[in-house]
């Protein structure tokens, strides 16, 4: 199977303008799941509460969601992407997972970056998993790549492939998304955004592109430049994120000792 993610750089608040870009960039390609950076539709530097109020959606029947559903039952393709989701009088910064017969999910992201905690609720959804017939596929959002317990959840919820929207700005995920596959036994599809924003006097914002995608091996399957609009395509082999084995005497789950590991499970401030 096919997957990729297209990196580009949503202008501000200018929705119609960066759907039709996505819708563009498919225009053409051959692929079973897309994955889009996180907030593609929107920008990513909101100044107030009623900016995001402005900007984000229901993901039962926003502007977004109805796209991306057109898209993936047009194309016959799965596609992870971000936005901000409004439900009654909070605000979540979300992914949703649309197929060919439509909404499948949405996943609200648990570990908020920097200014997110101002307009933002942290994440309810958990880390979750949907089996669909191209594997199963699991989200997380930029900044929870920096929590192991992110991607480990996601890995033992049965995740093959993890989606992961992103507006990276640290310069570590890149390096970091090998060893995160490689300890999990999972593919990886970081889609990144490219640009600057530069909405909030003195805090700009230069996001780092060089999206990628990584195999259950660690190997980096394919990588975009840190500035340039691309999309990018790999071919995936879900057997491989099946086996947790690394010899006939470690298997990487079998061999994990929960028992070791209450200090994870304390909540320490
Ligand atoms: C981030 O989580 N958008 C850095």
């Amino acid at each position: 199977m096919k997957a990729g993610c297209y990196q580009f750089d949503p202008a501000f608040g200018e929705k119609e303008e960066n759907l039709n870009r996505v819708a563009s960039a498919l225009k053409n390609a051959d692929l079973n799941l897309l994955v889009l950076p996180e907030f593609f539709a929107t920008g990513y530097q909101f100044r107030s509460k009623d900016e995001v109020a402005e900007l984000s959606e229901s993901v039962k029947s926003g502007q977004t969601t109805e796209f991306l559903c057109g898209m993936s039952r047009e194309k016959g393709i799965y596609i992870v992407a971000g936005l901000p989701e409004r439900d009654g009088d909070k605000f979540y910064n979300s992914a949703i997972l649309t197929g060919p017969d439509g909404l499948m999910g949405v996943y609200r992201k648990t570990h908020l970056y920097f200014e997110e905690k101002l307009y933002f609720s942290p994440g309810d959804t958990g880390f979750k998993v949907w089996d669909t017939e191209i594997g199963r596929i699991g989200i997380m959002i930029c900044f929870d790549w920096f929590f192991p317990e992110a991607m480990r959840c996601l890995a033992l919820n049965g995740a093959e492939i993890v989606a992961h929207p992103s507006n990276l700005v640290l310069p570590h995920c890149p390096g970091a998304m090998p060893l995160r596959c490689l300890e999990n036994r999972v593919y990886a599809i970081t889609a990144n955004r490219i640009g600057t924003e530069d909405r909030t006097e003195g805090k700009p914002l230069k996001f780092i592109g060089q999206s990628l995608i990584v195999s259950p091996r660690g190997e980096v399957l394919a990588n975009a430049p840190a500035e340039e609009e691309t999309l990018l395509i790999a071919e995936l082999d879900l057997k491989s994120a099946r086996d947790k084995t690394l010899n006939p005497l470690n298997d990487i789950f079998k061999d994990r000792m929960p028992e070791a590991y209450e200090a994870i499970l304390k909540k320490e401030r």
